[in-house]
């Protein structure tokens, strides 16, 4: 038997370390969102499933004993498919889901259900810089404001639509090129995901340092009855469990 590992996070991929090294039989999933992704230690496909019963079929015929579902907070259609067919076919199933960002004293955050409301929020003078990702740009179709500035990975593919531009980048940031980012292009909100990743955190920490506006989208929900652990030591312990790991000792490799 084999596990399932949806990927597309850094979790995603200290779980994949960690199961190499272990040498756990699995898969990795990503879904090729990214163009030129970093390599997976794992066997690893990539590409949308194919919907409900492509996802369907791969488990069947790849023998997955169970899934992981080590996906972003916000990659929330394929978290609720996953948890609904494991469940219809009786696979065990456990989601990865890191604690959201809590903002501290000096923090000026706001958190907001989506882009339509920061849309209604932000004030038409604000320059912004916008750490949603690419696939968010249409959601955006409408911001008036002074400048917009969207971070993307890939190089864009077509001319940004508002005054502004694209910045593309690859994480990991640190909090002086955040910095000097911000005061470059005299950003004066930053909107971003509560995503809660540690390699994400230092644009909230140089949003505080240079007394920055902060939107946070919030999170979609959770679907009632999954299985969610906040760390990959608990999703190790997990693995340790399945019958077909018995043995392998992941937690403690
Ligand atoms: N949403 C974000 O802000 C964000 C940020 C960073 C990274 N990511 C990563 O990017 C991926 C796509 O995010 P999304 O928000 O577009 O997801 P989504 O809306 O929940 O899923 C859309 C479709 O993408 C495919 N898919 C998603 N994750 C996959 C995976 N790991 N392996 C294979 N297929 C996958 C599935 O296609 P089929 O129905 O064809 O199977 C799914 O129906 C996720 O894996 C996520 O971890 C997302």
């Amino acid at each position: 038997m084999t596990l399932l590992l949806l990927s597309g996070t850094s979790e995603a991929r200290r779980l994949a370390e960690r199961l190499a090294a272990a040498k756990v039989p699995a898969w990795a999933s990503l879904a090729g969102a990214t163009r030129t992704p970093a390599p997976l230690p794992i066997p690893t496909r990539q590409g949308g499933f194919g919907g409900d019963e492509g996802f369907a079929r791969f488990v069947t015929s790849h023998g997955i004993g169970a899934v992981i579902d080590a996906t972003h907070p916000f990659a929330a259609r394929i978290t609720a498919r996953t948890h609904r067919i494991c469940s219809e076919l009786g696979i065990p199933l456990l989601r990865l889901e890191r604690p959201g960002w809590q903002p501290g004293p000096a923090d000026r955050w706001t958190f907001v259900a989506d882009e339509s409301e920061a849309k209604r929020r932000l004030p038409p003078e604000a320059v912004v810089f916008l750490a949603t990702g690419r696939q968010s740009l249409p959601a955006w179709s409408g911001l008036a404001v002074r400048r917009v500035h969207l971070r993307v990975i890939d190089p864009p593919a077509g001319p940004f639509p508002f005054p502004g531009g694209f910045v593309q980048a690859r994480a990991p940031f640190d909090l002086a090129s955040e910095i000097d980012q911000f005061r470059r292009l005299g950003v004066t909100h930053l909107v971003a995901k509560d995503s809660g990743a540690g390699d994400a955190r230092p644009k909230l920490d140089a949003a505080r340092a240079l007394g920055l506006e902060v939107m946070l989208l919030r999170r979609p929900p959770v679907p009632p009855g999954l299985h969610v652990v906040p760390t990959v030591d608990e999703a190790l312990a997990w693995i340790d469990r399945l019958p077909f790991c018995s043995g392998a000792s992941i937690s403690g490799a």
